[in-house]
């Protein structure tokens, strides 16, 4: 029966995950593995108090066996930015974490999905596939459908409606070099520049300009505030795996890695991929304007380095 999700380090992210996965829609269990155990079973407690009040999915803490059957499996282990930290700089302590966890979930669990939440998360599905042989299609980085979601929300606040009625998508590294797709944005059915007109609420070059850089700062500033960004991406991969166990085919920006990219190699960013059941389609490649082509093959040659020194 489908609706069984594993999460593997259950520190800040990984808790907010359970938290919202126990309250999806969808989500039968919920199993915990983490190095310490007291931790997992103290969350899951926890999280199972407050499930009681209307949460729909069992929570429990378990090991690596526990994870046999799950749909997908979100690998939120390891050390997470600090003030003044990029995401980069977690490189090497997190893929070898990382690195550690992937053939673990892979014995327990052949036929789930991995889903990397851990920074630099879009190096990650690079190390499953490059080090371990995982299937690229089932190897996927949480990676700007977050930001995706900031961008949209931003865009709401601006034009007063809903964030689910915009089309609007970040692509690239899930950090500094990432890419808002502004050319590709619309809303009832036009591109955000003529609805913007319509609308009465211009998108002047210095507005978008300070828009790009709120999402692309969402996180520092969240850390300089409560020195942890644990919610927004909690909800990000408990939406990825409702997606991956109701086998939805919804569309999502997220990382998974590609031999090719815009002339780079062995690289792994964000693009729109479908999601469903057996992990993510191809990535789909937007239609770009020059700029956003230029920045998306930056992006892409940024962490093609990252992922030759994760690997070496
Ligand atoms: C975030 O963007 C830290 O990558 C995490 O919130």
């Amino acid at each position: 029966m489908p609706g069984k999700i594993g999460i593997v380090g259950v520190g800040q992210v990984g808790a907010a995950a359970a938290y919202m996965l126990s309250r999806t829609p969808g989500i039968r269990e919920v199993v915990l593995v983490d190095l310490d155990r007291a931790r997992a079973e103290g969350e899951a407690a926890d999280i199972a108090h407050a499930a009681a009040f209307g949460g729909v999915a069992e929570v429990r803490a378990g090991d690596y066996a526990d994870l046999a059957g799950a749909d997908a499996v979100v690998i939120s282990a390891g050390a997470s930015l600090k003030p003044g930290q990029t995401r980069l700089e977690l490189l090497t302590r997190n893929v070898r974490i990382t690195a550690a966890i992937i053939p673990e979930v892979r014995r327990a669990a052949p036929d789930a999905i991995q889903l990397f939440a851990t920074n630099p998360v879009d190096v990650m599905p690079a190390i499953a596939v490059k080090r371990f042989g995982i299937d690229p299609r089932r190897a996927i980085a949480t990676g700007c459908a977050l930001d995706s979601v900031r961008f949209r929300d931003r865009l709401a606040r601006h034009f007063d409606v809903a964030p689910t009625a915009l089309h609007a998508y970040v692509l690239g590294e899930h950090g500094d070099s990432e890419v808002l797709h502004w050319s590709g944005a619309h809303a009832a059915s036009m591109p955000l520049e003529r609805f913007a007109v319509l609308t009465g609420r211009p998108l002047p070059p210095e507005l978008r300009a300070g828009i790009a850089e709120e999402v692309r700062t969402s996180a520092y500033r969240i850390k300089q505030g409560k020195g942890v960004s644990n919610y927004g991406i909690g909800g990000c991969v408990a939406r990825l795996a409702q997606a991956v166990a109701g086998d939805e085919h919804t569309i999502f920006s997220v990382a998974t890695f590609m031999p090719e990219l815009l002339g780079v190699r062995d690289t792994c960013v964000s693009l729109p991929h479908v999601l469903g059941r057996q992990g993510s389609s191809a990535p789909l490649l937007p239609p770009l304007d020059a700029g956003e082509e230029e920045a998306l093959r930056r992006s892409a040659a940024i962490l093609a380095e990252a992922i030759d020194r994760g690997l070496a």
